[in-house]
C-alpha cells in the first residue's frame, strides 16, 4: 500500500501528479486555508505532509499524529515548524534552500530600490491624477549607486544581494551576522562586519535577511529604527515578526526613516492598518521568491524531500539531518 501524504495547499498539478505515483494524496486544489483542527483532521493516518509556511506544526500537532515522518516545507523559511519537537520525535524537517536563492535576492533588491526612489509612491500619484507638471523636487529620493548598504543576516540570500550591490551599484557594504563570513568571501564585495549599532546607524538601505526566531523577533524596533539616519531606507524580505510594524510605521509616519519596503509582514496576510495609511512604504504581498521557475523548483524540491523522506532515499535538503541517522 502506498504512504498517505497530505499537500496542505494548492502547488502545480505537476507536482502533485507525481507525488501520486509514490504516495496516496490527499491536496487541496481549491487551495483554502486550513485552521488548525482541520490541518490536525486532515493528518490523520497520514505518513508525511507538504507545506508552505502557512502551516504551523508544533508539539500538540505532532503527539496527535504520531504515524507522522515527514514534514517537508516549500520554503526556505521553517519557523511555521517547531523544529526541536519533530527531531525529539524523530520527525524529519526539511526546507528549499538554494533554489530561491538568486530570485529573492533579485527581488530584495528590486524592493529596495523601488523604496528609495519611491516608484510605487510616485506611481500611486500617477495613477490616480494627480500628475499636472514637472517639478525639480517631485518624488526626489535618496541614491543608491555608491551608497553604503547594510545587510542584517548574511546567509546565502543576504550574500546575493550583497554581490548585486557591490558588483552591479558600487555600493559600500557593511553587514551583521552571529559569523563573520570567511576573508576570501568577504573580499571580492569588499563586505565588512559591523555590530548591529554600526550597521543601523551608517547603512543608507538596511535589508533584512535573517531567519525568524524567538531571538529575531523585533529585532527591528522603536529603538533600533531611532539609530538609523532620516534618509535611509529599510527592506524586510525576511520575515514578519523581525520589524515592529507599528513601530515602523510610526517612524515612516514621523519621517525618521524615509521609506521601507515590505514583503512579510507580523501576522500576514493581515498587513497592521497603519502601514497601508503611510505614503512611504512599498508592500508587496510575500512574493520574493515569486519567479515561475523558482517557485516549480521549490515545489519539486519539497517533493523530492517528501518522495526520499518516505521511501527509504536520502531527502537533499533536511533541515534536522540527525533524525536521518
Ligand atoms: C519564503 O518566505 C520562504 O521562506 O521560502
Amino acid at each position: 500500500m502506498k504512504p498517505a501524504v497530505l499537500v496542505a495547499r494548492a502547488v502545480f498539478p505537476e507536482t502533485v501528479a507525481r507525488l501520486r505515483t509514490v504516495f496516496e494524496v490527499e491536496d487541496n486544489p481549491e487551495d483554502r486555508i486550513y485552521s488548525a483542527e482541520e490541518l490536525s483532521r486532515r493528518l490523520q493516518g497520514k505518513a508525511g505532509a507538504f507545506l508552505t509556511a502557512s502551516e504551523r506544526i508544533d508539539a500538540a500537532m505532532l503527539d496527535a499524529h504520531p504515524q507522522l515522518r515527514a514534514v517537508c516545507n516549500m520554503a526556505v523559511g521553517y519557523n511555521n515548524v517547531d523544529v526541536a519537537a519533530c527531531t525529539a520525535r524523530g520527525v524529519l524537517v526539511t526546507n528549499t534552500p538554494d533554489v530561491l536563492t538568486e530570485t529573492t535576492a533579485d527581488f530584495g533588491f528590486a524592493l529596495m530600490m523601488a523604496t528609495a526612489r519611491r516608484i510605487a509612491e510616485s506611481e500611486h500619484f500617477l495613477r490616480s491624477g494627480q500628475w499636472n507638471k514637472w517639478a525639480y523636487d517631485m518624488f526626489t529620493g535618496p541614491d543608491v549607486h555608491g551608497a553604503t548598504l547594510g545587510i542584517l543576516g548574511m546567509g546565502r540570500i543576504g550574500q546575493g544581494v550583497a554581490h548585486r550591490g557591490a558588483l552591479g551599484f558600487g555600493m559600500k557594504v557593511i553587514y551583521h551576522n552571529r559569523s563573520r563570513l570567511p576573508a576570501e568571501q568577504e573580499a571580492p564585495i569588499g563586505a565588512r562586519w559591523v555590530d548591529k549599532a554600526t550597521l543601523l546607524r551608517e547603512a543608507d538601505h538596511l535589508v533584512l535577511v535573517l531567519p525568524y526566531s524567538a531571538a529575531s523577533h523585533h529585532a527591528i524596533g522603536a529603538a533600533e529604527l531611532a539609530l538609523m539616519k532620516p534618509t535611509a531606507t529599510l527592506t524586510n524580505i525576511a520575515r514578519g515578526g523581525i520589524v515592529d510594524d507599528a513601530a515602523l510605521a510610526q517612524a515612516l509616519r514621523e519621517r525618521r526613516i524615509a521609506a521601507a519596503g515590505l514583503d512579510v509582514f507580523e501576522g500576514e496576510p493581515k498587513v497592521h492598518p497603519d502601514l497601508l495609511t503611510v505614503p512611504n512604504v512599498v508592500l508587496t504581498p510575500h512574493i520574493a521568491s515569486a519567479s515561475v521557475a523558482t517557485r516549480r523548483a521549490m515545489a519539486e524540491l519539497a517533493a523530492d524531500n517528501l518522495i526520499a523522506a518516505l521511501t527509504g532515499g536520502v531527502p537533499p535538503t533536511p533541515v534536522n539531518a540527525e533524525v536521518l541517522r
